[in-house]
């Protein structure tokens, strides 16, 4: 069976970590991110701390799909945004190429679930826009992102307004966008939460196809599981928040490339129903909600 990447094994017990579905990788194999005992607050007011994510251990491979899931508010964007340098951590590890994470960098791209494109902008300058803020001519950045709009279907949208593409191809120019500055690393918010079912596996099936030409390594939040299940090489489970811990992951050991049959794989629905258990556990109704002052 040919996989992404066989560089991750769960359960290495290095650094103190349970063996049990730990995310980690092999400790001899290169990691693009390394994460142990993240923890991760926000300040309130004055000295209070809300702690957000209390204890996340995991790694992602250099061509790695790792998706995290987990009740709303257990902390899934606030783990991305400090991989993505956006969000300071307070204690633990977190590492990307081996440098502790201290901002944002061009080796990490984000998609966030709401495009923010700029309207004024053709959809060719939307995605020229990165590589000219890092300072590339005008030229070469429209034709670097005609190259971009040609890998996500877009090429004859290249002089097109953003308010002339649906939802889905605003979220395909915002794909080639977090591409254009050749990022080792892409960090995925929900990215198709807010769009319909159709166009939604339209683009799941794009990403895959994207992913495989591309070889990058991804962090993907989503809470639908069949959608973590079909891009993920593994797929962590956070228990909710507050001081949440992301500490347990199931390998998704599905086919690569992953295309859309995959979801007829029959290995697929057990994957759901596994990860769809583990998530009902942490939603029986054993702490009261809100946030923890430390
Ligand atoms: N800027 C912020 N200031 C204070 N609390 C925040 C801030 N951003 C998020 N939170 C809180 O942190 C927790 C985790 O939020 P978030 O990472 O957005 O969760 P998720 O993405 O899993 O839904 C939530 O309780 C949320 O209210
Ligand atoms: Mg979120």
């Amino acid at each position: 069976m040919s996989k992404r990447s066989d560089v991750l094994s769960i359960g290495a017990a290095a650094d103190g970590a349970p063996q049990d579905g730990t995310p980690m990788a092999d400790q001899t194999e290169p990691v693009r991110v390394r994460a142990r005992g993240l923890s991760i607050g926000y300040r309130l007011r004055g000295d209070e701390e809300f702690v957000a994510v209390a204890d996340a251990t995991f790694d992602i491979g250099p061509s790695e799909m790792v998706c995290i899931v987990g009740p709303s508010g257990c902390g899934k964007s606030t783990v991305l945004g400090a991989v993505a340098g956006l969000v300071p951590y307070r204690a633990g590890v977190l590492e990307v190429d081996g440098q502790p994470v201290s901002g944002p960098a061009s080796d990490r791209a984000v998609v966030f679930q709401k495009a923010a494109l700029l309207p004024w902008n053709t959809v060719e300058d939307n995605v020229a826009y990165g590589l000219r803020c890092y300072g590339e001519k005008k030229e070469p950045a429209r034709e670097r992102a005609r190259e971009l709009l040609k890998l996500v279907g877009l090429e004859s949208f290249a002089k097109s307004y953003p308010y002339q593409l649906s939802g889905g191809m605003q979220q395909r120019t915002n794909l080639a966008r977090a591409l254009a500055a050749d990022p080792n690393l892409l960090l995925f918010d929900e990215p198709f939460a807010s769009l319909d079912a159709q166009q939604r596996e339209m683009l799941q099936d794009e990403l895959m196809r994207i992913w495989s030409a591309t070889a990058k390594a991804g962090l993907f939040i989503t809470h639908q599981i069949d959608e973590a299940v079909l891009l993920g090489n593994r797929v962590i489970v956070s228990t909710k928040g507050p001081a949440s811990a992301i500490r347990r992951s199931v390998e998704i050991d599905l086919p690569w490339p992953r295309t859309h049959e995959t979801r007829l794989h029959p290995d697929f629905a057990g994957y759901v129903e596994q990860i769809w258990r583990m998530l009902s556990a942490e939603e029986q109704p054993d702490r009261p909600p809100g946030p923890t002052a430390v």
